[in-house]
């Protein structure tokens, strides 16, 4: 068994259309085939971690309804511990609409549902695998007060906190102490520190503004000019891995679990960045959500092909 790793974060059943290109405000586009995918962001980056090894438990709130049974079948025959993970008696399980255009661009809308209902209270009934844990990952698909919360728990038990701050929202001054790890996207980098990111130049500008907010390692995907990391140990920019992009959608999913799964094992934070960078590259060349997250072999065999 791999090390442990707690998720607290939505699940969502993405509905997923391809199409020539996103429309426009007032456009109808004749897309092309229609799938539903399990989704979410927190469960993305479950799967993900559990798919590269590790042990994970997963927190968060399907509702009593037919997506709800399904998300949570899917996420548990992947690995992923849901004992966790509540059926809300009211509200719907959360659903993503997707447009994915031919070059794998994607505009998304949430409905959360009940990840919206994930309460401090569902977090304390994980404290007692969550003091274990090597990493607890967070993101912003459901209350702010229940992810300043759980952060706080994991700060008390020592537990690495890494944030994906999406979607991008500001953050209250207080998430940025509790942060070990924070991986915004460049837009979300642009929204938390009002920087447009256009590369590597300007995510050290952002990493420089959030790191003096209270967080010591910051870590600026630029989709497929790779990653800016700003550490303790200075700035390494990691270059992006060619592939042809068939789906970008939760490629910074992937990209969380990996830099979670190869902090956990040890790595450093360089080697863990560039182990998620080929995560979230693989990720991109597979249509949907959680049926993108690759295996560790698949990952190994990746790194070593173009090593
Ligand atoms: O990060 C990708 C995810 O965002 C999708 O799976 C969708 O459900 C939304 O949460």
């Amino acid at each position: 068994m791999g090390p442990r790793i707690v998720v607290v974060g939505s699940l969502n059943m993405d509905l997923v259309i391809k199409t020539p290109r996103i429309p426009a405000v007032g456009e109808t586009v004749l897309g092309e085939e229609f799938h539903t995918y399990p989704g979410g962001k927190g469960a993305n980056q479950a799967v993900a971690s559990a798919r590269l090894g590790a042990e994970v438990f997963m927190v968060g709130r399907v509702g009593k309804d037919t997506f709800g049974r399904e998300l949570l079948q899917s996420v548990a025959s992947k690995g992923v511990d849901t004992r966790f993970v509540l059926e809300d008696p009211v509200h719907a399980t959360g659903v993503a609409f997707i447009a994915v255009d031919g070059s794998g661009n994607n505009a998304i809308v949430v409905a959360p549902g009940a990840n919206m209902h994930v309460s401090p209270a569902d977090v304390d009934q994980a404290e007692e695998v969550m003091k274990d844990a090597r990493a607890l990952i967070l993101q912003l698909e459901i209350p702010i007060e229940t992810v300043l919360y759980t952060a706080q728990i994991a700060k008390n038990h020592g537990v690495p906190v890494i944030l994906d701050p999406a979607p991008a929202a500001p953050l209250p001054a207080r998430m940025y102490e509790l942060v070990d790890v924070l991986v915004p996207n460049e837009h979300e980098a642009e929204v938390l520190t009002g920087i447009p990111i256009h590369g590597p130049e300007e995510a050290r500008d952002a990493a420089r503004i959030l790191q003096e907010r209270g967080v010591p390692v910051v870590i600026v995907k630029l989709g497929p000019s790779g990653a800016l990391l700003m550490g303790p140990s200075g700035v390494h920019h990691v270059p992006g891995v060619p592939v042809q992009a068939v789906d970008t959608t939760a490629a910074g999913d992937a990209f969380a679990g990996g830099f979670a799964v190869a902090l956990a094992e040890g790595k450093d934070l360089l080697e863990a960045t560039r182990f998620a960078n080929y995560v979230g590259a693989l990720s991109v060349t597979r249509m949907g959500a959680q049926p993108s997250m690759p295996a560790r072999e698949e990952v190994e065999q990746f790194i070593a092909e173009r090593s």
